[in-house]
C-alpha cells in the first residue's frame, strides 16, 4: 500500500516506487509538511519536523505563535493569521473578516481515486492508486477543508486537490483556494517554466531562484500562449539524466498561478492553483467548492525521468479518448491552403489529390458557416454557408468520402461575433460589463458559458451540424482571451466566479459532445497552442500545438511541449515554404521529420505541390504508418537541444521493450569548419545488440560513446534513423 499512517508518530507517508511524501500532525493539530523527495525506507521520521527548535510548538510557546506560523512548513497555509508567505487559502466571512485556522480532525485512506465533480482529473482504480483524505476544520466559520492526495502505485506521482465545504450557518467568500503547496529548504534550486507568445508557445526557460516571490501565471481566462501551468524546481546540476526535479502541473485550463517563494530562512514554498486575481467564490451554507488537481512529480534522475513519468501518467490515467492508442488518420487541413477563400470544388480537389498520396482525412477549417469570409463575422451562426458550399455539408462530406477520405470540421463554440445572427438575437450572451464597451479581440466576443441556456443554445447548433453529415473529427478552437469580465445573469456577489464558471461551462460542453458522439476524434486548439494543457487532454487526445508550422520554430515549441505532454498529443503538420509565419525555407523531408513527433498531417494546398514534393508526401505517409505505433506508445528521450547548443537538435523514441527506437537528428545550422560529433543515445538496453543502417552496435556503446553525425553542408538538414534489436 502506498500510504502509511504511523499512529505513534502521527505521520503520514505517501510512497511511490521511488519517492516519499510526508505529512505530520503537530501537537497543536496543525498539518505540517514533513518531506518530499527520494523514497525513505524508514517509517519513524518525525524528527524532520524540528520540533525541538523554537518556536515550533505554539501550545508550549504561545508568545511566539506568529513566528511559528511564519516559518513552520505548513501543509495548507491560511491567510490572515500570521504566515506572511504565500497562503493557499483565504476566506472572508460574511462580516468581512479575512482569516481562518484549519486544524486536523481525521483522515481516510481509500483505494482508487474519487472523481472531482465537473473537473478533468487523472483517474485510476483500486489496483492503480490509493487516496488519502485529510479532514481539517475552521471551527469559527464552520468550514471543512479536505486535502486529497492520490498516490499512483506504479508511477512516481502524487496528485493533490482540495474540497472546501461550508458547514456553518452563514455564507463565506473564498478569495483564494490553491490546490497544492510544499515547503522545503532551498538547495540552490533553479526555477524552470514554459514561456512564449502566439506562434512561439512553451519555450523552456530556467532562472535562478532569488529571495522573494517568482511566479508564472495567467489571468487571461485560459492557460495561455504566454505562461504555462507548469513549474519545476531543479537542482543546479540538472540535465536530462541527472539532478533532482520537483515539478507541478495543473490539470486545469483557466487562470492559474504557479509560484515559488524563498524566504528569510532560506526555505522555499512552491504553490499552484487557480489565480486569486479576479476570483471570489461565494460558498453558501451546505455548498462545496472543488479545487482542480495538481500533479506532482519528483525525479532524482533528471528531467528525462520527470518527462516520462508525466507521459506515462497522462497516457494511462488522464486521456480517455478511444483514439489514444490508435493511429490517428493522417489529415490535411485547408487553413494554410486557402484561409477563408474556398468552396466545395476547392476542398474536393484537395481531397482527391490528397487521397492519392496516402492522406486519410480532410479537415475543413474556419469559414464554412454564417456569412463568414474573413474573421470579422458569424461566430455563433453554426449553420452552413450554402453560397460557399453549394449542395450543402452532407453532399460535400459524401463527395469527400467518395475519394476514400474521412471528413473533419472546425468550430469555435465559445465565441460570438458582434456581426452575427446570434448576437442580434442574444446580445446579453456575451461576457460583458453592462454599460461598458466590450473589448474586441479578433473582432469577436466570448460567450457567457456560466449560463446553461447559452451552453444549451450553442451546443444544440454544433450537435445539429454533426448529425447532418458523417463527420469523424472536430477541431475545437478558442481564438481570444477573456476581458470585460461580467455576466448579465449572475448576482453581484457571484461575479467573482465568472472565470472559473466559464471553464466549468466549457468542460461541460466538451463532456456533452463526447457523450453524444463517442466516436468523434476531438482536437482542441486555441489560436494555436494557448490551451495546450492537461485539463484539455482529459477531453481530447490531441491538441493543435502552435499556429507556427515552420519546422525549425517547431523544434523549441515541441521540445517544451514534450517536456510534459506525450508526443501522441502534439498536433503537428507539414506546411509549405516560405513558411507563412516566419518566411523560412526548409527541406520538405525536415518538415516531415519534425511533424512525425506528433499526430502528423498536412496544412497546405496539395494541388499546388511540385511532383517531387508529392512524392515526398507519399513517402512520409508510409513512414507515418511504419513508425506511429512506436512514436505514440514509446518512451521519449531528449538527446540534445538546439536551444542550448545553437546547432543541433535530437531526440529518440524507444519502445517500452527497448527492442526498437527511432532517432531524429536536425542540423539546424551548418557550422563553418564543423567536425562530426557524437551524440550519446538514451533509453536503450546496454546489453542488447542493435542494428543501425546495416551496422551492429552494443547498446552500451551507443549509450556511453554515442553515434557519429557528420557536419553537413547547409542548414536545416535532418535524418530519421531506425534502431532495431538484432
Ligand atoms: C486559429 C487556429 C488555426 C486556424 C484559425 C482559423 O488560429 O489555431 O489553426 O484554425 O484559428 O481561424
Amino acid at each position: 500500500m502506498g500510504i502509511i499512517f504511523n499512529q505513534k508518530e502521527q505521520v503520514f507517508l505517501l510512497n511511490t516506487p521511488n519517492t516519499t511524501y510526508g505529512i505530520a500532525i503537530a501537537d497543536d493539530k496543525y498539518l505540517l509538511h514533513l518531506y518530499y523527495g527520494k523514497r525513505l525506507e524508514q517509517e519513524s521520521v518525525r524528527y524532520l519536523l524540528r520540533e525541538d527548535e523554537p518556536p515550533f510548538v505554539p501550545s508550549k510557546n504561545l508568545r511566539e505563535k506568529n513566528s511559528f506560523l511564519d516559518c513552520a512548513p505548513m501543509e495548507y497555509p491560511e491567510a490572515g493569521m500570521g504566515d506572511y508567505r504565500e497562503s493557499a487559502i483565504s476566506i472572508r466571512s460574511i462580516d468581512g473578516y479575512r482569516g481562518s485556522e484549519l486544524f486536523y480532525e481525521g483522515y481516510d485512506i481509500e483505494e482508487g481515486k474519487p472523481k472531482l465533480e465537473g473537473l478533468p482529473a487523472t483517474w485510476g482504480g483500486a489496483s492503480d492508486c490509493t487516496t488519502l483524505k485529510l479532514y481539517c476544520k475552521d471551527q469559527l466559520l464552520g468550514i471543512k477543508v479536505t486535502l486529497l492526495y492520490t498516490v499512483f502505485e506504479q508511477l512516481d506521482v502524487v496528485t493533490r486537490s482540495v474540497v472546501v465545504e461550508n458547514h456553518g450557518e452563514d455564507p463565506v467568500y473564498l478569495e483564494k483556494v490553491l490546490s497544492a503547496c510544499i515547503d522545503m529548504d532551498d538547495r540552490g534550486f533553479e526555477v524552470m517554466g514554459l514561456f512564449g507568445s502566439w506562434a512561439r508557445e512553451r519555450h523552456i526557460q530556467k532562472m535562478p531562484l532569488g529571495y522573494g516571490r517568482q511566479n508564472i501565471s495567467s489571468f487571461k481566462g485560459e492557460s495561455s500562449h504566454q505562461e504555462h501551468p507548469f513549474l519545476a524546481l531543479v537542482t543546479p546540476e540538472v540535465t536530462q539524466e541527472v539532478g533532482e526535479v520537483y515539478a507541478m502541473n495543473f490539470v486545469y485550463s483557466g487562470n492559474f498561478i504557479a509560484q515559488v517563494e524563498k524566504n528569510q530562512f532560506d526555505s522555499v514554498r512552491m504553490t499552484m492553483g487557480i489565480h486569486p486575481e479576479g476570483f471570489t467564490w461565494k460558498l453558501d451554507k451546505g455548498e462545496r467548492f472543488v479545487a482542480p488537481e495538481v500533479v506532482m512529480v519528483y525525479s532524482s534522475e533528471g528531467l528525462g525521468k520527470m518527462t516520462r513519468t508525466f507521459h506515462n501518467l497522462y497516457r494511462e490515467h488522464l486521456i480517455r479518448s478511444p483514439y489514444l492508442h490508435q493511429k490517428r488518420p493522417i489529415l490535411i487541413n485547408n487553413w494554410e491552403a486557402t484561409y477563408f477563400d474556398f468552396d466545395e470544388k476547392k476542398l474536393l480537389d484537395i481531397a482527391k489529390e490528397a487521397s492519392q498520396l496516402g492522406i486519410e482525412m480532410l479537415v475543413m477549417d474556419d469559414g464554412w458557416f454564417g456569412h463568414r469570409s474573413s474573421d470579422n463575422s458569424s461566430l455563433g451562426d453554426w449553420f452552413v454557408n450554402e453560397n460557399k458550399l453549394k449542395g450543402g455539408l452532407h453532399q460535400l462530406v459524401e463527395n469527400v468520402k467518395q475519394t476514400g477520405m474521412k471528413f473533419g470540421i472546425w468550430f469555435e463554440p465559445e465565441m460570438i461575433s458582434p456581426d452575427s445572427e446570434l448576437f442580434k438575437k442574444h446580445p446579453d450572451w456575451a461576457i460583458q460589463i453592462p454599460g461598458r464597451e466590450i473589448t474586441q479581440s479578433r473582432a469577436q466576443y466570448v460567450l457567457d458559458l456560466t449560463r446553461d441556456e447559452v451552453i444549451d443554445g450553442v451546443y444544440q447548433m454544433v450537435s445539429d451540424v454533426l448529425h447532418s453529415a458523417d463527420i469523424s473529427y472536430v477541431k475545437w478552437d478558442m481564438n481570444r482571451q477573456l476581458t470585460t469580465i461580467g455576466s448579465c445573469k449572475l448576482p453581484a456577489d457571484r461575479q467573482g466566479e465568472i472565470y472559473h464558471r466559464y471553464v466549468l461551462g466549457m468542460y461541460k460542453m466538451q463532456e456533452r459532445l463526447l457523450q453524444e458522439f463517442p466516436n468523434l476524434l476531438l482536437e482542441n486548439c486555441s489560436g494555436g497552442g494557448a490551451r495546450f494543457d492537461a485539463g484539455m487532454l482529459y477531453y481530447s487526445p490531441q491538441i493543435w500545438c502552435s499556429d507556427d508550422t515552420d519546422a525549425i520554430e517547431r523544434l523549441a515549441i515541441q521540445e517544451g511541449t514534450a517536456l510534459i505532454y506525450p508526443v501522441s498529443t502534439i498536433g503537428a503538420h507539414v506546411s509549405v515554404c516560405p513558411n507563412h509565419t516566419v518566411g523560412r525555407e526548409t527541406p520538405f523531408d525536415t518538415r516531415g521529420n519534425v511533424a512525425m513527433l506528433g499526430t502528423f498531417g498536412y496544412e497546405l494546398d496539395i494541388t499546388k505541390l511540385s511532383k517531387e514534393d508529392k512524392q515526398s508526401v507519399c513517402e512520409q505517409t508510409k513512414q507515418y504508418h511504419k513508425y506511429n505505433d512506436l512514436v505514440r506508445e514509446g518512451d521519449y528521450y531528449r538527446l540534445t537541444s538546439y536551444r542550448e547548443n545553437s546547432y543541433y537538435d535530437s531526440w529518440m523514441i524507444v519502445s517500452k521493450d527497448k527492442k526498437k527506437a527511432l532517432l531524429t537528428y536536425v542540423q539546424v545550422k551548418a557550422r563553418a569548419n564543423g567536425k562530426s560529433r557524437f551524440v550519446r543515445l538514451q533509453g536503450l538496453d546496454a546489453n542488447k545488440t542493435y542494428t543501425i543502417q546495416g551496422k551492429e552496435y552494443l547498446g552500451s556503446t551507443l549509450l556511453y560513446a554515442g553515434l557519429r553525425f557528420s557536419a553537413e553542408f547547409g542548414d536545416y538538414k535532418s535524418q530519421m534513423i531506425e534502431i532495431e534489436e538484432v
